[in-house]
């Protein structure tokens, strides 16, 4: 037994200094010790003169000896074809590579919660394209050919069809759920939104709306009230005051635009509500009768209300974010800042 440990220790040794400079040696490598008649299985054979109270242990001396064989000639023939670079065995108890964790983006953790707060009120979110027509984003919506409000929103126009648009404003995808015919309609339609406009840390030339419609049969100016105090209360909290100004969009009738006291100074007035201490938050008003019937659905029946707001205002104001380029900018130390669970 002894004698067999000496002759592995020794074949270790020459095995361990064993290099090869190509193939072709490490082909003569297996072959001298891993052959059919190479030394591991040779040695192997020592088995049947080791005494039977021995063999257990010399099992094990003699399959190590064999894995320490095979390891060798690994690691000879992967530096051999150039795939590891040196005869580094590769522990594998080592802990792997932790893939590092991503974060939500900040306009998408502002779309969830305003989402949230409409879905308990029994809304429905959806979506549509990015390319709209000249109908959905503008003449159904009571904006004929030619109509001066057109020019309220900077709209950019496929050079290829001069009916496509990049969507102005979400208010088409009203449209194409009003289309569909299915009523009552509560739906909350979320999306990204383009308007020919230079880029600055106050304006860009894409950004994101969240629209909101709710259509049914006496459906009034009191239920857009009352869902969009719900919605300020659960965004702001129950402090924040809300006021209604007139204001004029195509497609409602009648329109306003609603304030809340400027989260950001409680209202006594400071950079952000520009010492008003209000700050505007969306666009609302009463479904305009047109805009039922080019959907198709009797206005004499049915009333409804709209509204739509930025999703990056509300951000900016939230997380303290003052350059709208930020957002899309994809710069990973900003957008790490940002962690959540919705
Ligand atoms: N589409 C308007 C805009 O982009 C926002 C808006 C105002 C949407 C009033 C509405 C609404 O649904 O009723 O400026």
């Amino acid at each position: 037994m002894d004698n067999l440990l000496n002759q592995i220790a020794g074949y270790k040794n020459e095995i361990s200094a064993f290099t090869a400079a190509d193939e072709k040696q490490v082909e003569e490598f297996r072959i001298k010790w891993l052959g059919t008649k190479g030394i591991v299985k040779a040695t192997m054979g020592e088995m049947k003169n080791v005494a039977p109270e021995q063999k257990k242990e010399a099992g094990q001396i003699l399959n190590e000896f064999k894995q320490f064989a095979e390891a060798r000639y690994e690691e000879l023939k992967a530096s051999a074809t150039g795939a590891v670079q040196t005869g580094f065995s590769i522990d594998i108890s080592l802990p792997g590579d932790t893939m590092p964790l991503g974060s939500r983006h900040p306009v998408t953790l502002m779309r969830n919660r305003i989402v949230s707060i409409f879905q308990r009120l029994g809304f429905a979110v959806a979506e549509g394209p990015e390319i709209e027509d000249d109908w959905h984003n503008f003449g159904a919506l009571n904006l004929p050919a030619h109509h001066p409000a057109r020019d309220m929103q900077d709209t950019f126009y496929i050079q290829q069809n001069p009916d496509w648009v990049l969507r102005t404003h979400t208010s088409s995808v009203q449209i194409r759920e009003m289309e569909k015919g299915k009523l009552p309609i509560r739906m909350l339609m979320p999306g990204r939104v383009y308007r020919n406009e230079t880029v600055s840390a106050r304006s860009h030339c894409f950004f994101h709306q969240v629209e909101g419609l709710y259509i049914d049969e006496n459906v009034s100016f009191a239920d857009l009230k009352q869902t969009l105090y719900f919605f300020v209360k659960e965004m702001y909290g129950k402090d924040v005051k809300v006021r209604f100004r007139p204001s004029y969009f195509p497609f409602t009738e009648p329109s306003a635009e609603m304030d809340v006291t400027c989260f950001i100074c409680g209202g006594s007035g400071c950079n952000i509500c520009k010492k008003t201490g209000w700050v505007e938050i969306l666009g609302c008003g009463m479904v305009h009768p047109n805009v039922l019937s080019n959907c198709g659905i009797d206005p004499n029946k049915y009333t409804g209300f709209a509204f739509g707001m930025g999703i990056e205002r509300p951000a900016m104001l939230k997380y303290g974010v003052n350059d709208l380029r930020l957002f899309s900018e994809n710069d990973v130390r900003f957008l790490k800042q940002f962690t959540s669970a919705i």
